[in-house]
């Protein structure tokens, strides 16, 4: 078996001195004001709590309904979002080192090499408050600075997630306690006085607002670490008191679901749903907050007469399950409530109260920043540019990528105070596709079993169609072995593949362009090419991207369809 070599390779951006030339060719270069919440969920209906993100954000813009994250934690999703990078090329998989955290974002050169540093290039100020990145802390925020800003105002480690005892570390200032203070009424008032001084500069600029909420709350106790749930500020504490968790046919089910660990966990009792009750009206109240500071954004960029040239960006860095496949509170799976997250954009074109199908990840996001700048787009971006007026969303309705990857290394564990144990080999790829006619998630663990769910059919994911014994035997009028052998050929080289690759996957495998989409793959003259793929496989399970254990990978020279027939890959 010969592995791809995965050495991180950053291609040259297009020239500075080209990019710099965008705000002379703009007449009135527009300002993007980026809100990014902790954990915030799509399918526990945490938006539908959120009365003034709906009046701003959903009622005066466009809602991405198939908005996806494909890391499903924090530290990784973040790094995805500000370099358009998969995490398998940023290979930040984890929250704290050797695998990820701060640290290793260092390491790994991002810290010259990430959107802040492209839009200070390309003459933007910018400015961010709230949370960076996980082990970013107390010791070790000057070593070195985060690049790429005007101004900043970083919540940092160990108090990130302490909601009443935050600290934050100004520009070049030593961070500052804040005890006593409610966590988001802080970074709110940081987030104004930002705002004001990109206003006073008078030059376009990218604003990033960073709230830990709704994440639960962690106290770090001399070194060891208390979870509980989330702390709302004291004028929220009473409200909802009656909301539950939404019961959807997965909640804490009658029969186990999923696969591995997750397939042996025990149904939780009703001490524990009523304490998961608990700590999701906590993450409601701790998301009012987060709402009002939303609404004050939005007079203030009103009353500085800046809301028809700015755009509003709203979104997650994950999403969160409660109770789902009788889980505790928490996130890292590929289950959809972990993956599938909230992302609505307001701004000058934008179509008003509308709601998108079209997939979209955060590996998009920063190709989209770029786009919406006009600035011109790095060839080593793993996303494409998310359309964002109606003529542009119209026009990708029929060609736009209608699938995201997934992956994830590592350990889950809950964040309730119930079964606290650490989940391991929760290593796993996955295909998320979702188009007319099909909508599925096709899974791979690092143990190698497989799953498969139509999310029309079971939006649950409770029937694994791969599972043995399993009832059906076609998917979308095709036989699931056909349909599997395309799913699995697609993740084969969207697990190891690096910027056209990963925009263009279908063309790796029929570089002649014949293959946009699984329906044309689907095509019975690709049965024998799709047959005759090396399959998706792991050699053992790893708690980081060590290629070694992640069995064959795929090589365009070696497996692309010809019309003489197929190559076999060179390294069966
Ligand atoms: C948004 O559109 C829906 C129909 O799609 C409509 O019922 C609703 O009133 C609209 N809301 C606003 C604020 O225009
Ligand atoms: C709050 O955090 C500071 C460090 O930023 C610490 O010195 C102080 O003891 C903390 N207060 C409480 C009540 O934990
Ligand atoms: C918790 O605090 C201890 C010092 O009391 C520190 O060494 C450790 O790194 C902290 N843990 C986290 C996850 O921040
Ligand atoms: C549920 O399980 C928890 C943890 O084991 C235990 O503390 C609690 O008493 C149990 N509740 C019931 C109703 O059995
Ligand atoms: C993890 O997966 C390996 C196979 O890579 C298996 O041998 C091991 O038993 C698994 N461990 C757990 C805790 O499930
Ligand atoms: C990713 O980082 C880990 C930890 O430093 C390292 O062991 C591994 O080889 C790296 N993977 C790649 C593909 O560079």
């Amino acid at each position: 078996m010969r592995l791809a070599s995965i050495a991180a390779v950053f291609s040259s951006a297009i020239g500075v001195s080209a990019q710099q030339q965008v705000l002379g060719q703009q007449s009135n270069p527009p300002n993007i004001v980026f809100v990014l919440t902790d954990d915030q969920d799509v399918h526990l209906s945490s938006l539908e709590y959120m009365p003034l993100v709906r009046k701003h954000l959903i009622d005066k813009g466009t809602y991405y309904d198939k908005h996806y994250c494909t890391t499903a934690v924090c530290c990784p999703a973040r790094v995805t979002l500000m370099t358009g990078k998969a995490a398998h090329n940023t290979n930040i998989t984890d929250v704290n080192p050797p695998y990820g955290g701060y640290p290793k974002f260092v390491k790994q050169g991002f810290n010259s090499a990430y959107l802040p540093v492209w839009l200070q290039e390309a003459g933007y100020n910018v400015y961010y408050t709230g949370k960076l990145f996980n082990a970013h802390n107390v010791d070790n925020y000057n070593t070195p600075y985060p690049a790429g800003f005007t101004s900043h105002d970083f919540l940092l480690d160990p108090y990130t997630y302490n909601y009443m005892n935050s600290s934050f570390q100004r520009n070049k200032d030593p961070p500052q306690s804040h005890e006593g203070g409610y966590v988001t009424d802080v970074l709110a008032q940081k987030a104004y006085g930002l705002l004001d001084e990109a206003v006073d500069a008078k030059k376009p600029f990218f604003l990033m607002i960073a709230p830990s909420a709704p994440h639960a709350d962690i106290q770090n106790n001399s070194g060891s670490l208390s979870f509980d749930a989330p702390v709302s500020a004291p004028r929220h504490a009473n409200l909802f008191e009656d909301v539950k968790v939404p019961r959807t046919a997965n909640f804490n089910p009658e029969m186990p679901s999923g696969a591995n660990w997750i397939r042996s966990l025990e149904r939780q009792n009703t001490t524990m749903v009523d304490w998961n009750d608990h700590f999701y009206r906590q993450r409601l109240r701790a998301l009012q907050a987060v709402d009002e500071m939303v609404d004050t954004l939005f007079s203030r960029l009103e009353s500085h007469d800046l809301l028809h040239n700015t755009y509003i960006i709203y979104s997650s860095d994950n999403g969160f399950h409660i109770g789902n496949h009788r889980m505790q509170p928490g996130k890292s799976t590929g289950c959809e409530e972990d993956i599938n997250i909230p992302l609505i954009i307001r701004g000058p074109n934008v179509p008003i109260n509308q709601t998108t199908q079209l997939v979209t990840s955060h590996t998009d996001i920063a190709a989209t920043i770029f786009s919406l700048l006009d600035i011109p787009l790095r060839e080593d971006f793993d996303g494409t540019p998310i359309p964002v007026t109606h003529k542009a969303i119209e026009a990708e309705e029929n060609k736009r990528r209608e699938h995201i990857q997934v992956e994830y290394w590592g350990f889950a564990g809950g964040e309730g105070i119930y079964d606290r144990r650490l989940h391991q080999n929760n290593t796993f790829k996955g295909i998320r596709i979702v188009a007319e006619g099909y909508n599925l998630y096709y899974q791979v663990w690092c143990t190698n079993e497989h799953e498969l769910y139509d999310m029309s059919s079971d939006p649950g994911q409770m029937n694994n169609l791969l599972e043995d014994g399993g009832k059906v035997d076609s998917v979308f009028g095709y036989s699931l072995e056909k349909a599997v052998e395309r799913l699995d050929a697609l993740l084969m080289v969207q697990k190891s593949c690096r910027g056209k690759d990963c925009r263009e996957p279908w063309r790796s495998l029929h570089p002649d362009g014949s293959v946009q989409s699984l329906r044309n793959a689907m095509a019975e003259r690709y049965d024998k090419f799709y047959e005759g793929q090396v399959k998706v496989q792991w050699d053992y399970c790893h708690n980081g991207y060590v290629p070694e254990a992640e069995g064959p990978m795929f090589q365009d020279q070696g497996s692309a369809f010809s019309d003489e027939g197929f190559m076999w890959p060179d390294w069966v």
